[in-house]
């Protein structure tokens, strides 16, 4: 394609054989989009074969040398009119379609949704309809197509517009038209009828060259979901790079950003693209890398807004519409993945608020989960904030997809957010709380015994900072103490980020969560516990110290600390020798008065 012209995305739904590959065909060949020949050398191939000729043969041979490498890319093709060029995004079966759908993987610009006049409006016409409205696909014509099994007959066509008509209204969408066309015979595609003398409107071309281009991107506001924390190498040089692609918007060296869901500012103090000089400013769809005035500790998987412009939500919770693609059913509080923005997390359905059948769409408000094909409203809830906009206020970074099993199983729209959102992890304790069974022996008597509070000391700081060799000198002192004191060391390995992918962490969520649950029970049973994590933040200090309820979380850092708000409650300069460090810690215990008769010999 020469570049200069204007493209448009458009995606050509409808049921099952009612002749979206023929439309396409026909499309190209009838504005002479196909490579020379190519028309002639199928009808040759097809009469060869005495197989009757399709215009759907026409992908298929497209397809072929696309896959011998002519064309680079194999899931869209091209045609083109005077006004513009345009990219089809083919969608070779139905779960496909979806899931290309859902997923914004094909982002459509406008629709054109097909139904065979002889075999009427079909369960699929009606559903791929829905979900065009439900991913906000304004621009839709529908077309009523193999106008030449009815005879062409205006009575037949008036009758499923009428029908579909009826559907479209009762999930308030407007099509742009209604137009009547046989796709395999040529008529009413490119310009008017001569069989359908009946019919006053455009041919479907026509309409296509009307449909308006999307709102550019850069003019909304700056979004850029943070992909990757770069270090850079050379000694003395702490500047992080914040790398990632806009989505939305623009930026420009010395403008105020904020980092969702932490809330953290800076300045842009320079951007740099891949393999370009470096730039003072930068645009929607540029995969680029900032660097900022002050140091400040973000992660991959926030989303970066700026201060002077409509702000990004952040919460536990949100309301959401998803459209449900797994074999298994979507359920009730079971761990799966969201993936929205940058943020790949763990997510848990909380409660379905309705489910729909969008091939009928009827409603049911008593359903306990959402089955293959079911459109529901729900809620969903998260153990870390995640940061987000609602689709009506910035469609991109209102949307998601939900992971089960490694497979995409869902995808849907963010619809409003939760005021009195919870932590998945503050319902988990709660509920674990009540259910939990209590021996006899209470934590008092505990404590007497062991002469000792239990606690869970964190030893926190960057990488290489001894940690380890703290925690583990730590154990053994106060084992020498006769102090009951375990050191948990399933830390770092699992923890280390290495060089910060976001596909990392989640692992490293699931391990906080289990060395939270294991120092609660050893706490439980009286324990000190002593391990080691590489750069905590302000989120998972918080969600220890929910897990390790009743004990207290002591947190002790050395060197540069990751936590910003979170309060540290030593900090230990990282030129101290072990001993000194040992020195310190022991002496914080003792203030704190974990261990109890210290000063009683
Ligand atoms: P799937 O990709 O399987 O969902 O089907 P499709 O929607 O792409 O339909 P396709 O274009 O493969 O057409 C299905 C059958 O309908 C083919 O045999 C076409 O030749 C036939 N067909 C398509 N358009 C017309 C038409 O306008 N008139 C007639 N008579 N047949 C048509
Ligand atoms: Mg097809």
């Amino acid at each position: 394609m020469t570049v200069g012209h204007e493209q448009m995305n458009i995606v050509i739904v409808g049921h099952v054989d009612h002749g979206k590959s023929t439309f396409i065909g026909r499309l190209m060949a009838d504005t002479g989009s196909l490579p020379d020949g190519k028309l002639e050398q199928v009808k040759a191939t097809c009469a060869a074969n005495s197989k009757p000729f399709e215009y759907a043969f026409l992908m298929d041979a497209l397809k072929d040398e696309q896959a011998q490498g002519i064309t680079i890319d194999t899931a869209r093709v091209f045609f083109k009119t005077k006004k513009r060029h345009y990219i089809i995004l083919d969608a070779p079966g139905h779960i496909e379609f979806l899931k290309n759908m859902v997923t914004g993987a094909a982002r459509a610009e406008a629709a054109v949704l097909l139904i065979d006049a002889k075999e009427g409006v079909q369960e699929n016409s009606r559903r791929h309809g829905y979900l065009l409205a439900m991913l906000g696909v304004k621009q839709v014509v529908v077309v009523i197509n193999k106008m030449d099994l009815v005879n062409y007959d205006q009575t037949t066509y008036e009758r499923v517009k009428e029908e579909y008509t009826a559907f479209l209204s009762e999930i308030g969408v407007q099509p742009k038209a209604f137009v009547p066309i046989s796709a395999f015979h040529g008529q009413g595609l490119i310009e008017d009828s001569k069989e359908m003398p009946w019919f006053d409107g455009k041919s479907v071309l026509e309409h296509i060259d009307e449909f308006k281009k999307e709102e550019d991107k850069t003019n909304q506001p700056f979004r850029m979901p943070v992909q990757d924390i770069y270090k850079f190498t050379e000694e003395n040089d702490d500047r992080r790079l914040v790398a990632g692609t806009i989505e939305t918007g623009s930026i420009n060296v010395g403008d105020e950003v904020i980092f969702y869901p932490s809330k953290k500012t800076s300045k842009v103090k320079s951007i740099e693209e891949f393999n370009a000089p470096v730039q003072t400013s930068s645009k929607a769809g540029n995969a680029v890398g900032l660097t900022l005035e002050t140091q400040i500790y973000t992660r991959p998987g926030e989303l970066m807004a700026k201060v002077d412009e409509l702000q990004p939500k952040s919460g536990y919770e949100f309301k959401a519409n998803i459209f449900w693609l797994g074999k298994k059913p979507m359920i009730l509080d079971k761990r799966y993945k969201i993936k929205c923005g940058a943020s790949g997390q763990p997510v848990y359905l909380k409660k379905i608020s309705k489910v729909l059948d969008a091939s009928d769409l009827s409603t049911n408000d008593v359903k306990k989960q959402i089955d293959r094909h079911d459109v529901a409203e729900c809620i969903f809830q998260t153990t870390k904030p995640m940061a987000f906009d609602l689709t009506s206020e910035l469609e991109s970074t209102g949307r998601f997809v939900i992971v089960d099993d490694y497979e995409i199983s869902g995808g849907g729209i963010i619809t409003d957010t939760v005021e009195s959102g919870k932590s998945r992890i503050e319902d988990y304790i709660e509920k674990r709380d009540f259910v939990w069974e209590k021996g006899k022996i209470t934590q008092d008597n505990r404590i007497s015994r062991f002469r000792q509070t239990p606690k869970l000391i964190i030893i926190t700081g960057g990488e290489d900072k001894g940690k380890q060799e703290l925690a583990k000198a730590l154990e053994e002192n106060l084992f020498k103490q006769d102090r009951n004191v375990y050191y948990l060391g399933l830390s770092n390995m699992l923890l280390s980020l290495g060089s910060d992918r976001a596909h990392k962490v989640q692992d490293r969520d699931a391990h906080i969560r289990q060395l939270g649950e294991v120092s609660h029970l050893f706490t439980d049973a009286g324990l000190i516990v002593v391990s080691t994590i590489t750069n905590l933040d302000d989120q998972e200090a918080s969600i220890l110290k929910l897990l390790a309820q009743p004990s207290e979380l002591i947190i002790v850092n050395i060197g540069e600390s990751s936590l910003t708000d979170f309060p540290v409650d030593y900090q230990l300069d990282e030129t101290l020798p072990l001993d000194r460090r040992l020195g310190r810690v022991l002496e914080l215990l003792r203030k704190k008065s974990i261990l109890l008769d210290d000063y009683a010999i």
